[in-house]
């Protein structure tokens, strides 16, 4: 069973899903993830991020993973740990020219499927852009998370925050606003609600009740 949870930066999507596929115990995908740790290759190989077939060729060159130890998220460049690495602002702002590139997406697509492979007859729960539109639009159970962009900005900033990094709201309220329409508006990949997703407005509802409104959902699908 597939269940595809898409929405903007900030919707609550990561740990809501991540919680949820703990629960289902079921193989979690964060294709986010692989978009960043793309763009912390092309950082760390000095690679022209406008460059799409160079970006393509790292791409092919190297081996990323990922996978849930105790509870925590790790992912893997190349077998090395980068999880904390693909989490900075400058990594943030590095992925957008090159999630709007089209074979970055379709080579993407082909790796996401092959990753969602690992839950052969089990469950898988995958977040990110156009996990309902493209990468596994015959998903069973589809979601669509959104919240206010000022709810959107304080939870990025309290994420920070905990991690030790003081970023003032307004300034966090503007890079959602970039990514927001940068994820909307390119071409292919595009963020959109799917017609059978599940559309759930999270700014007033804590992370255990949107977590509990999506199991009673997955649950109630795997009765039919
Ligand atoms: O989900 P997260 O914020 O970590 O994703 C980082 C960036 O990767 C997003 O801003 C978006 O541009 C891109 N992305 C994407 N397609 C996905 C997942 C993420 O384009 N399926």
């Amino acid at each position: 069973m597939i269940v595809a949870i898409d929405g903007p930066a900030g919707s609550g999507k990561s740990t809501v899903s991540r919680l949820l596929s703990a629960r289902l115990g079921a193989v979690y995908l964060d294709s986010g993830a692989m978009y960043r740790t793309l763009a912390l290759a092309c950082m760390e190989e000095k690679v022209d991020t406008e460059n799409e077939d160079a970006v393509l060729a790292l791409f092919k060159s190297i081996d990323i993973d990922q996978k849930i130890v105790e509870g925590g998220q790790v992912v893997l460049l190349n077998g090395r740990d980068v999880s904390e690495a693909i989490r900075t602002l400058e990594i943030t702002a590095a992925v957008p020219p090159i999630a709007a590139m089209p074979r970055i997406r379709e080579q993407m697509r082909v790796c996401q499927r092959a990753f969602g492979e690992k839950a052969g007859d089990g469950m898988l729960v995958a977040e990110g852009r156009d996990m309902t539109t493209i990468v596994f639009a015959d998903a069973d159970v589809k979601f669509y998370l959104d919240a206010s962009p000022m709810v959107r900005a304080q939870r990025r900033h309290n994420e920070l925050k905990q991690k030790g990094v003081e970023v003032g709201i307004e300034e966090l309220a503007r890079e959602i606003e970039r990514r927001d329409n940068s994820d909307i508006r390119r071409e292919v990949g595009a963020l959109k609600i799917a017609e059978d997703s599940v559309v759930i407005d999270t700014t007033g509802l804590g992370i255990d009740q949107v977590v509990d409104r999506l199991y009673e959902e997955v649950q109630s699908r795997r009765g039919r």
